[in-house]
């Protein structure tokens, strides 16, 4: 396990990417990437277009394997063949449209695949009543406020549908949240909601969250640590509190180089 000075009380990190590499063709979109993301951790992964974020997303998510590199959940060596299977062990990504039902409500997609039932062997009811509450209980645990449960997806904002996501999956027990430009397709203030949803996941209720946005004014909001990438490459790394929007620019663009392994 890696001591870092910025953590205070010792635990291994939830996930440690090790020295992954993966190539297209002839693009080598990620170069011997390593880094670890730990409870209380919403750590910024940026860099310009091309960079191999979403790639390093993918891989992490059962999306692509890495052609070289380890991947470690809690400790555990993992490989996921699909992203199905990375859902199963508590890896949930949530890109700008993701999947929800929208001809269902918002409970149906809180339960999905989880209803509660009664019933005698062969005749089942759903407890509709009871899987309300819990998704009515479990929105107001994170701080949400969605109009109606009842409501059907379809008819929620974007960021509500968000919300929705990360709620339920922080409700079962996800173990990270892989974020690919949550904002993007958000008007400003869905974006400021979304921004202040994922800081209270992130910091209050210890949810390890990478977020990946071309928006560094937020990363600098929520984030508390950061990657960069450049062409595949780490060329920065550290803690939000250490930096300046300026500099981490400059390792964006390729202005500085700078590798910084607390
Ligand atoms: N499925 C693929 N097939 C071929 N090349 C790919 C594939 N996916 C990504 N690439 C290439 O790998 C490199 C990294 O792409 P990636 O999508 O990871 O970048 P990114 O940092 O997410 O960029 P953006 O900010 O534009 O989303 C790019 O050169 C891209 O063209
Ligand atoms: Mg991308």
């Amino acid at each position: 396990m890696v001591e870092r000075k910025d953590v205070t009380v010792l635990e291994p990190p939830v996930l440690r990417i090790e020295h992954i590499w993966k190539s297209f063709g002839k693009v080598q979109a990620l170069k011997d990437v390593s880094f670890e993301v730990y409870k209380g951790d919403v750590l910024a992964l940026l860099g310009d277009n091309g960079a191999g974020k979403s790639t390093l997303i993918k891989i992490i998510s059962g999306n692509y394997r890495a052609d070289k590199g380890k991947i470690y959940l809690n400790n555990q060596p993992v490989s996921f063949g699909s992203p199905a299977e990375a859902r199963h062990a508590g890896i949930e990504t949530v890109y700008q449209q993701s999947p929800v039902c929208l001809n269902a409500s918002v409970t149906a997609n809180f339960f999905i695949g989880r209803e509660l039932c009664n019933g005698l062997p062969g005749i089942k009811f759903l407890k509709k009543r009871a899987m309300r509450q819990e998704t009515e209980k479990a929105m107001a645990d994170i701080g949400v406020h969605i109009p109606s449960v009842k409501e059907k997806v379809g008819l929620l904002s974007g960021g509500e549908r968000q919300a929705l996501i990360l709620g339920r999956f922080f409700h079962w027990g996800g173990k990270i949240a892989l974020l690919d430009e949550p904002f993007a397709a958000l008007g400003v203030g869905e974006a400021r909601k979304s921004l202040k949803l994922i800081q209270h996941m992130g910091q209050q209720m210890r949810l390890p969250i990478i977020l990946i946005t071309h928006n560094v004014e937020y990363a600098f909001e929520i984030a508390t640590r950061f990657v960069v990438l450049r062409h595949g490459e780490m060329v920065g790394e550290g803690k939000i509190a250490d930096v300046k929007v300026d500099d981490v620019v400059a390792m964006i663009t390729g202005a500085i180089h700078v590798r910084d392994t607390n």
